[in-house]
């Protein structure tokens, strides 16, 4: 029987015996199949801490201050996070979320902060393609992939009218509910780290939105050896909830310090460097996390993407 792509990807990434972090693959890191920014180093867990004191201030030193990082995965940056011991840290309670350890998000989220690094685009999402007449939708059929009459409600995205017919796109139904949900909880603030795109439009003519990994091998292939491969996509912002703002990864990581980071990295591996400690290795690490974080070929061009309520500071 044909399965829709995203219930497809759903087995195929979240079946519990079967699927890709069932099976322990799924573990980002060094020797896992991706590295995400929290696992370059502790050096992007330093820089949101500096950033959660700011919010904290804006928002009157709320105590209890509830931060989340949704989509934890193995909980790196919630580590980096408590290894930097921000002054909010006397306040918050700092939790890790992911559907892998069934721990429901709290329904009230009030003066809380969620933040979530590289999970929009790993919620399993459907392809969409213009017909000639209506909408198309992808189904998977026996290891490979058929078109079928779009289900439900056509895209809503701004300009899809204009969209070319036959140019697949991803429909990000699944993570733009979720994104409504953890709105409607009341945080003050989310921040989304992500690969993706503005608009639809613009991820439609780009293509190679699609992507595999597995051991840091990039295929995109999405029927080959099911279970065994992450399966990705660029994010289209526009079929989110609107944002208060974007900024890419880089422009945000500047803006809350991270260069300052790297300087006192460097005081203070020079001054340790005849006796070196654990400290001092992480200190000297700053230099090259910095260059990876802020690559504007990698990690430096994804996009930092907030929902803030209430009237906090807008930068970036
Ligand atoms: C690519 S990993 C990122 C892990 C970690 N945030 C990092 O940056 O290293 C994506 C994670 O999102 C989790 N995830 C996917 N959908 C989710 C959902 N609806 N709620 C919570 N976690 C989810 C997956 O289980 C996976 O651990």
């Amino acid at each position: 029987m044909a399965e829709r792509f995203d219930k497809y990807m759903e087995r195929c990434l979240y079946h519990p015996a079967d699927g890709f972090y069932a099976s322990g693959r799924g573990i980002a890191g060094r020797r896992g199949d991706f590295i995400t920014s929290p696992e370059v180093g502790p050096l992007f867990g330093a820089v949101l801490a500096r950033a959660l004191d700011v919010w904290w201030h804006e928002l009157g030193k709320p105590d209890p201050f509830p931060v989340i990082d949704l989509g934890t995965g193995p909980g790196t940056l919630l580590r980096a996070l408590a290894l930097s011991r921000p002054k909010c840290s006397k306040a918050w309670q700092l939790v890790g979320m992911d559907r892998a350890n069934n721990v429901e998000l709290p329904s009230d989220l009030e003066n809380g902060v969620v933040l979530a690094n590289e999970l929009l685009d790993n919620v399993p999402f459907r392809i969409g393609r213009r017909a000639s007449v209506g909408w198309e939708e992808v189904f998977v059929q026996d290891g490979a992939e058929t078109w079928a009459e779009l289900e439900g409600a056509p895209p809503a995205f701004s300009g899809s009218e204009l969209m070319e017919i036959g140019r697949p796109f991803p429909l990000h139904t699944a993570a733009a509910e979720l994104m409504a949900d953890v709105i409607s909880r009341s945080p003050a603030r989310i921040v989304a780290f992500d690969y993706g795109a503005l608009t639809t439009v613009e991820l439609a003519q780009r293509g190679g939105w699609l992507r595999t990994f597995r051991n840091h091998e990039r295929g995109d292939d999405p029927y080959l050896a099911a279970g065994q491969w992450d399966i990705t996509t660029d994010v289209a912002l526009d079929q989110l909830p609107p944002p208060t703002s974007v900024a890419t990864q880089a422009a945000f990581l500047r803006a809350h310090g991270i260069q300052e980071l790297v300087v006192e990295g460097k005081a203070h591996w020079l001054a340790n460097a005849a006796r070196p400690d654990l400290a001092a290795m992480r200190m000297r690490s700053r230099i090259g996390e910095a260059e990876a974080l802020l690559d504007p070929g990698g990690l430096g061009s994804w996009l930092c993407v907030q929902w803030a309520f209430g009237s906090p500071s807008l930068a970036p």
